[in-house]
């Protein structure tokens, strides 16, 4: 389907988001002194704001503290607490603690990158899919684990994954019919 000529298309829109995001990371960059000891604070808020890590806000964070971009992706990529690209709307997590490795979860994790097409830590390019690696969520019992959008599914099995995918579709197909319908004509 096109989009109307009206609509912003999805360069577009990152584009705008893009811009947004480091003017709100300039804001944010003047409330904190140029010490090298506030990396680590600068990039936590950062994330906090807007769950990722773009590379102009690094390269931002970079200028301020008069260090080089490497040096802020070397610190930032070191604590997985930071992800480097916008999260998915529908965000996929495969648990990879004690439990669930050794029940095959990273066997798991390779099904969704293989059936979304991305790697884990990276978001599909239309925004529906992230996927991230994390560790024990605490249902052991149920492991291999995954999460979906933060509902537990226990005892996953490379098949159940492409079910779930399949769900989200469907249901996405489901809510764009009602939306088209309830438009007026
Ligand atoms: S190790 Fe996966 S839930 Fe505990």
């Amino acid at each position: 389907m096109h989009e109307s000529a009206n609509k912003p298309t999805a360069e577009e829109r990152s584009a705008a988001e893009e811009a947004a995001l480091l003017e709100d990371v300039a804001a944010l960059l003047a409330t904190y002194d140029t010490r090298r000891g506030n990396l680590l604070p600068i990039l936590q808020a950062i994330q906090h704001r807007h769950s990722y890590l773009s590379s102009g806000a690094m390269k931002k964070v970079a200028e301020h503290l008069s260090i080089s971009y490497v040096e802020v992706f070397g610190v930032a990529s070191f604590y997985n607490q930071f992800r480097f690209h916008p999260p998915g709307k529908h965000q996929i997590k495969v648990c990879l603690g004690t439990a669930c490795h050794v029940r095959a979860g990273d066997i798991i994790l390779e099904n969704f990158e293989r059936k979304l097409g991305i790697k884990e830590g990276e978001t599909t390019a239309d925004r529906e899919f992230s996927i991230e690696r994390v560790a024990c969520v605490g249902c052991c019992a149920l492991a291999p684990v995954a999460l979906v959008n933060e509902y537990v599914h226990g005892k996953m099995q490379p098949s159940k994954v492409e079910g779930l995918i399949l769900q989200i579709d469907i249901e996405k197909e489901r809510k764009e019919r009602e939306k088209r319908s309830s438009e007026p004509e």
